[in-house]
């Protein structure tokens, strides 16, 4: 399980189909073990620095309680009361933070700093959420998918609504894990099309279906499980009319939903607007698992830290 220490996470470019299994798999484990009580110190006396510049409660609040769990120590560090919001450079902060902390998580805006800050720091970097990427959650999703279905090889997985980080997260992770992924989003609202050319180069090597269109049917026909995000996501918010407005379409509703398999799940990494982007009855009805999957963030947040941060020798024989 240290097959990315000292590693980053920052997206899924570079991790490959076997260390994103080990990933879910420790997650797995970890939860299995918190469930009965049983504590793995794995990060004892480590401390992680946590620079939120976007508002959070799942990430803060995983993060922070994970590295407690695991014997450690979190740093909650809101970007505007560090000198960054004052324009101290990326370079150096990470330079000082690498003297003081044994990984660092940041959650930000541009794709582009978040790797600008892991290429100057000396220890790990993860990416708690960009504009264009969100990997723990993908890791904490397909957990709980695995838990659901049994299996992630052959599922299908339709995404319906804004082409974001959520979109682009799991083009990247889909393909890795024998998933199919179908990406329904309006014209001019996709994901980068430089990860749907990515995906679709995985896809071709592990035999499994990447689909961008406009057509949420087409998207959900059949589909195992039936994702949704928010249409107004951190930092578009200048563009709520218009964007609730050309979203009206991709509503997740029971009408959608009837065409997936009966026994579809539905998943939103929350924060979620009942209403516009999920229908009340659909995200409070009985195929919602949004609350296991906001749980796993816990667990699969563990994972990372632990795989990424933990000394040789921490894991005993039963990890
Ligand atoms: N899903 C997610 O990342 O939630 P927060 O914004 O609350 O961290
Ligand atoms: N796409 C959303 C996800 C929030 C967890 C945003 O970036 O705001």
């Amino acid at each position: 399980h240290r097959v990315m220490a000292g590693k980053d996470l920052l997206h899924f470019s570079d991790i490959d189909g076997e260390d994103l299994r080990n990933l879910v798999h420790l997650a797995g484990l970890l939860k299995e073990a918190q469930k009965s009580h049983f504590t793995h110190t794995l990060l004892a006396g480590k401390t992680l620095g946590m620079i939120f510049d976007k508002s959070s409660t799942r990430t803060r609040v995983s993060f922070e309680v994970g590295m407690l769990q695991l014997g450690g120590h979190a740093l909650f560090l809101p970007g505007s009361q560090l000198q960054t919001g004052r324009g101290e450079p990326i370079s150096d902060t990470a330079q000082v933070m690498s003297r003081y902390v044994d990984g660092v998580m940041i959650r930000t805006y541009r794709q582009a700093d978040v790797e600008e800050f892991a290429d100057c720091a000396t220890v790990p970097v993860i990416n708690g959420l960009t504009d264009e990427f969100h990997p723990c959650q993908l890791l904490a999703d397909a957990l709980t998918i695995l838990e659901h279905k049994g299996r992630l090889e052959g599922i299908t997985v339709a995404y319906v609504g804004d082409g974001n980080n959520l979109a682009n997260s799991w083009l990247q992770i889909a393909p890795k894990l024998g998933m199919n992924i179908r990406v329904a989003t309006p014209a001019g609202y996709g994901p980068l099309q430089a990860v749907v050319e990515e995906a679709k180069f995985h896809a071709v090597q592990s035999g499994t279906e990447v689909l961008v269109t406009t057509d949420p049917e087409r998207a959900v026909a059949n589909a195992d499980v039936i994702y949704t995000d928010t249409w107004v996501s951190m930092g578009d918010e200048a563009e709520a009319e218009e964007r609730l407005q050309r979203f009206a379409g991709y509503q997740v509703n029971a009408a959608l939903c009837g065409l997936a398999k009966p026994d579809y799940v539905f998943m939103h990494c929350l924060p979620a607007h009942r209403g516009e982007e999920v229908a009340a009855d659909i995200i409070d009805g009985s195929h919602s698992i949004i609350f296991d999957q906001a749980e796993n963030r816990l667990h699969a947040q563990k994972a990372v830290l632990a795989a990424t941060m933990a000394d040789a020798g921490a894991f005993g024989e039963d990890l």
